[in-house]
Formats: structure tokens, sequence, C-alpha cells
């Protein structure tokens, strides 16, 4: 644990999984501005799920899946859950199966996803397995995200276009770009990598049965975040006073808007004010928002008692729909705000940069601090928090 905290304060560590270069170097150089390939990222990565495994992921109700079917007149695009027996009317070539959000269903998606740690967990969106028979893949397209395409079991290659036309085709049931030209070309096999920024063009296909894991980092759009902020503003406002016309003038046309009228209301919106603790409020409630179809699990219910026992004896964890991001003395856990007393600042930073507290944490001779027990209580009830597996 301690080497981790050191490399993230400082990342300056090479790392394999970036080709040697250290996070500082990759965010400088390439993030969210030119695509990278790494060679071996994962030594002898082949993976987290078999392909059985992930179509049983795309038959779950909750689970987020597509098939993209690339047929001679185009592409068809099918949403799950599917029923098991689709999977075996599939072509033999020509088609891909992703599952959106496999690190919610999956444990082992953690620790993969825990590597990009040099990333801020405010842009992680999701983990995305795909599987594909030889000659399937989603087709010429761009992404608004940046995107770790690491390749499991099997070879895909990539075709990529930093300066193509963007034009998508109007019909197709999927982005598909109209004007496609490859610039660069590689096969990439298990354990290798390519980093592509957002709206780089990129074509992957597979060759022979691949799968393949896409680390995808969101960037809301500006409109996105504007809209979503007045919506913020409008819950948290509150405007004293009532429209006052103790001055109006007779108006030779009484359906006109007056000028009087315009600049009286003019002021009452130019009171609206927000400063930068608003925007951090906000944008902490908003990033740690789950999506809607998120559902959290509440475990059955546990005593303080026991509670406190458990955590000395396994530490705890925080589930993987969880999100939580912290700025200040301000944490935000799956949109909910809490102002912490200072003391546990830092147990709650470790448990949001880690996603988990060792039971060193709670191993302590003098008493625990009972609100910061009372509060992982209250979140453990809810099904934000768990014990380890
Ligand atoms: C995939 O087919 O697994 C990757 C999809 C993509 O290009 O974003
Ligand atoms: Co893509």
């Amino acid at each position: 644990m301690k080497k981790i905290s050191k490399f993230a304060k400082s990342g300056t560590i090479p790392l394999q999984l970036l080709g040697g270069l250290t996070p500082k170097e990759f965010l400088s150089e390439y993030w969210h501005k030119k695509p990278l390939l790494i060679r071996n990222a994962i030594p002898e990565f082949t993976g987290l799920l078999s392909p059985e495994e992930l179509a049983g992921l795309a038959c779950e109700e909750e689970v987020q899946s597509r098939l993209v079917i690339k047929t001679n007149n185009g592409w068809e695009l099918e949403h799950g859950p599917f029923d098991e027996r689709r999977f075996s009317k599939l072509p033999q070539t020509d088609w891909t199966l992703l599952v959106q959000e496999v690190n919610f269903h999956l444990n082992e998606a953690q620790s993969l996803i825990g590597r990009f740690n040099f990333i801020p967990h405010a842009r992680l969106d999701d983990l995305m397995v795909s599987y594909a028979p030889h000659g399937g893949g989603v087709g010429p397209h761009f992404d608004s995200y940046d995107v770790f395409l690491l390749q499991g079991v099997g070879k895909r290659s990539w075709k990529i276009g930093e300066n193509c036309d963007l034009t998508l085709v109007e019909e197709a049931p999927l982005r598909i770009l109209k004007n496609f030209e490859s610039e660069q070309e590689w096969i990439l096999e298990a354990g290798d990598m390519l980093y592509l920024p957002p709206h780089v063009a990129h074509w992957g296909i597979a060759v022979g049965d691949c799968m393949t894991y896409s680390i995808g980092f969101r960037a809301p759009s500006e409109q996105e975040l504007a809209v979503e902020f007045l919506s913020y503003v409008q819950e948290a406002c509150q405007l004293e006073g009532r429209y006052k016309d103790p001055d109006l003038k007779f108006q030779k046309h009484p359906a006109q808007i007056s000028s009087d009228m315009v600049s009286k209301v003019t002021g009452i919106i130019n009171k609206l004010e927000w400063s930068s603790k608003d925007v951090s409020c906000f944008l902490g409630c908003y990033l740690s928002e789950p999506k809607p179809h998120v559902v959290f699990s509440r475990p059955r219910s546990i005593n303080p008692g026991r509670f406190q026992a458990k955590l000395r004896k396994e530490g705890v964890e925080l589930s993987s729909q969880t999100i939580f991001l912290f700025r200040g003395d301000a944490f935000f856990m799956n949109g909910e705000l809490l102002e912490v007393d200072k003391r546990w600042r830092k147990t709650l930073r470790t448990l949001a940069d880690w996603r988990s507290l060792g039971p060193e944490w709670f191993d302590v001779q003098e008493e625990l601090d009972q609100g910061l027990l009372g509060q992982l209580h209250e979140w453990y009830a809810a099904g934000y928090l768990k014990f380890p597996d």
C-alpha cells in the first residue's frame, strides 16, 4: 500500500502499462492529445472472463449489452438483455457482443481498473468488454471518450485515422463513419493496449475469435455540464421577494413587454450568484451520481458492535457501483454530499483513493471514532460499502 501511495503522489515511476512512460510523461505527451500503442502493457493478460461468461452477463436484466452484426447491406444493432438461444443463431463471423459496466458485475475488474489510477476517478466511465468471432467489430467510428483498448484473448486489427472526416452514415443504426481512411494499422495481441483520445477515428476488426477490454473515461459535453449545473442552481437557489412595479407607466400597447419590466427582471436574475464552492459541490454530486439504472443491493443488517468487529477483522471496500470523490472536507458518495469532521479526512480519503481500507485501519488500541463508525455503518446498510469477498 505504501508503494502505491508514493507512486500516486509522484507519478514519476515508469509503468509497463504505459510502455515504460511515467504517468506524468503519459499525461503531458499523450493524454487527450494523441494515440499511443503499448505492446505487452499487461504481460500474460488473458482476460477476466470467458466468452460464455460474457454472454451470460448479456442475458441478465440489469446488464447493458449490445449485439452488432455486419451484414451485406450494412450494420444491425440489437440491445440486450438477450435470450441465451439468440447466441446459437448467430452467423460464424462478422458480429460482436459488447457488455458495458463489467466492473459492476465482476470483482476482478476492479483491480484492472485500479491500474489506471493515474487518471482521476472523476473521469472514469466504465469497463466495457467485447467478444467477436473473426471479422467482428463495431465498424469505423469515433468516440467522445478517452479509451484504453486492452486486448484480451485473440487478436484484433486496429486501424486509426487522426485526420478523418467525421461525417457519419445517416441511416445506420449505430455511429458509422461515412469516409473512414486508415492512417495507421496494428494487430494487437493479448496484453497489448491502444490508447485513443476522443475523436480519433478507429476500426477494430477481430482476427479470429477475440475479446477486447475498453477502459473508458468520460468527458461530459459543455452543454451537459451547463444544463446539469443550472438544475443544481435551481434546487439550491433561494431568492426572497417578488416582482414590484409601483412605478408602472401607462402603455399604449397593453400586450407589449416594456423595457422597464425587462430591466427589473434582469436585476432579479442577476441576483443569482455562485462561487467556486458551489461549482465544486455541484461537480462532486453530479460526477458521483450513479447512472439511473444502478441499484445498490442492501446487505442483511448487522448491529454496530458486530459491524465494528468485522471491520477489525476484514477491513471494508467500496461496492463496485459506488463512486466516492472528495474535495477538501467535502466528500461525495453516490451523489450525496457529506461534510466531514477533520479527524475522519485521512481515513475517508484513503477509502476514496484506493476503494478499500484494510483491517489495520480499525485495529487500533484506542476507542474507534464512533461518528466515523456510524457513517461507515450507514453506508454499509445502504449497500454503498461491503466487506471484502
Ligand atoms: C470493441 O469492439 O471492443 C471496441 C469498441 C470500440 O471501438 O470502441
Ligand atoms: Co470506439
